[in-house]
């Protein structure tokens, strides 16, 4: 169905166009598809990997993460390592990035992790018990680290899915926000959940952009219904949404 299109059109995309950032594994030990016999230690590594660079990445710019992130891996490369930091050090890392809250949520979640065993929730319910980890670093850790089938939504997923759904929304009200996670886990991808979440998001940065969107080179354009609408009707604007 048109769903489906729409998925297999977003992955091959991604799968083309994906940038290569240092928390994303390369496809030999992460094709974004369930492995059964994946070492323990390595799926706490990966976790562990996406849980820090999504809570960098929540009000910081991929390229200014980057850096942050590379430098915050040598000094902790566990979740049994930054267990051990203390709140200054995690804070000094952090100098730069603003909103230090994150970084203690970070620190006191691995301390609550560490102290319960080390192993990182793999479930959006259980990662939502840990303190500092919301809606969308939950839905990030289960889908991309995870497999779990569920969306994660940020600003760019709500500017991505109200074009397609031609959805005009304010994007601040909290109403909003609720209405745009049903419809995301509508299209969330059941096979490839975080590549799927990821390709949203970085079509979102990269393409369907709040100003200028590139919609000729969009792999979602025959899908989004702004678009068709604005070809009709000149007075819409894809930029209105
Ligand atoms: N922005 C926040 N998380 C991201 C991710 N995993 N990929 C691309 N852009 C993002």
């Amino acid at each position: 169905d048109e769903t489906q299109k729409l998925r297999f059109a977003l992955l091959d995309w991604y799968d083309h166009n994906r940038r290569e950032l240092p928390w994303r594994r390369t496809s030999s030990n992460n094709d974004g598809c369930k492995e059964e016999e994946e070492e323990e230690e390595e799926v706490d590594s990966r976790a562990y990997a996406v849980w820090v660079s999504e809570v960098m990445l929540q009000q910081t710019r991929v390229q200014t993460v980057i850096d942050y992130y590379n430098r915050w891996m040598e000094k902790w490369p566990t979740i049994h390592d930054l267990a051990q930091a203390s709140l200054e050090e995690v804070n000094e890392m952090w100098a730069g990035l603003g909103y230090y809250r994150r970084a203690r949520f970070l620190l006191e979640g691995a301390k609550r992790i560490v102290a319960e065993g080390g192993r990182i929730p793999n479930t959006v319910s259980t990662l939502r018990k840990i303190p500092g980890i919301g809606d969308y670093t939950a839905g990030a850790i289960a889908s991309i680290a995870f497999q779990e089938a569920v969306p994660v939504v940020d600003g760019n997923v709500v500017r991505v899915t109200a074009r397609l759904k031609a959805v005009s929304a304010n994007p601040k009200d909290s109403a909003t926000i609720k209405r745009f996670w049903k419809l995301a886990a509508q299209l969330v991808d059941p096979l490839r959940p975080g590549d799927f979440n990821q390709a949203l998001m970085e079509l979102g940065a990269t393409v369907c952009t709040p100003l200028n969107p590139s919609c000729s080179s969009c792999p979602a354009s025959k899908f989004c219904n702004v678009l068709a609408i604005s070809k009709d009707d000149s007075s819409v604007l894809v930029t209105d949404y």
